[in-house]
């Protein structure tokens, strides 16, 4: 069980796994601090604080430290689980525009920028020892899809900070978690693939490898396409590609 007295904060909260997250640390009776831009559709509770800002703003970071500070608990845990992902074509007439230089600036921001920003900003809130940083990436960031370039890399930089951040901060008592959720069930995945999972299901993964200080949350079909893309990547990229 995450230290109970402490914050949680969690980013992409107003749906798909974030949502379910806030869901999850209520229920295990935590104080929550949800972030979105929109974030008027998410229940009301007593231990529920949201925070609607853009977080391809740089000046987000600021509103979210400063919204820590003012709740005046210690962050017991950072979830950096907001994320967009868009198709990109190299090969597309007008790739050279400026509309398509600022989709790619914001997808990189969001998806990488922004949790190492968050992470350095709310660090001298963590708790220690007993503070958890969870990354949510993806099996992309292991195997790219050629559909989603600048997705598939953002995900491979978010696991590799992961890894760097879990071995900086082991000595002062703060653990780095990846999760890597398989095909869910959320508006990310809407009208796409199969055999989707649940983001309860998400969450309660992440909830289990905090409380049991395990490296990486991967339920399902994630634990078994990282376990043999260990061994045999060559395979898994095949498969992958034919789903
Ligand atoms: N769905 C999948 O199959 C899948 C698989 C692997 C990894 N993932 C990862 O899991 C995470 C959650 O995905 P999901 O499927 O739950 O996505 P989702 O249902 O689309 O939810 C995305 C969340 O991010 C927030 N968000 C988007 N842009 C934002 C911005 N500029 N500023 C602040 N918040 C923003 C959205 O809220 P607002 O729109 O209100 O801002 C929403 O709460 C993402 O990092 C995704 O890459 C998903």
């Amino acid at each position: 069980m995450p230290e109970q007295s402490g914050l949680i904060v969690i980013t992409g909260a107003s749906r798909g796994i974030g949502l379910a997250l806030v869901e999850c640390f209520l229920k295990e009776g935590h104080t929550v601090l949800g972030i979105a831009r929109d974030t008027a559709l998410m229940p009301t509770h007593d231990k529920l604080t949201t925070l609607d800002t853009d977080l391809t703003d740089p000046q987000a970071i600021t509103h979210i430290a400063r919204r820590v500070e003012k709740i005046g608990l210690p962050v017991a845990v950072l979830i950096n689980n907001a994320g967009i992902q868009n198709a990109v074509d190299f090969t597309a007439t007008g790739i050279d525009s400026e509309a398509i230089a600022t989709q790619i600036r914001d997808e990189i921001m969001l998806n990488l920028t922004t949790p190492m920003l968050l992470a350095a900003a709310l660090l001298a809130f963590m708790l220690r020892p007993g503070g958890t940083i969870v990354n949510v990436t993806s099996l992309v960031s292991r195997q790219p899809k050629p559909s989603a370039p600048v997705y598939s890399a953002t995900k491979a930089g978010l696991a590799s900070f992961t890894q760097s951040l879990r071995v900086q901060l082991r000595s002062e008592g703060i653990d780095a978690v990846e999760a890597v959720p398989p095909l869910m069930d959320t508006a990310m995945t809407a009208g796409r693939g199969s055999g989707k999972i649940a983001p309860e299901t998400m969450a309660t993964a992440i909830f289990d490898s905090i409380r049991d200080q395990r490296n990486t949350a991967a339920p399902g079909l994630s634990r078994r396409v990282l376990m043999l893309n260990r061994v045999l990547p060559e395979l898994v990229r095949t498969i992958l590609a034919r789903n």
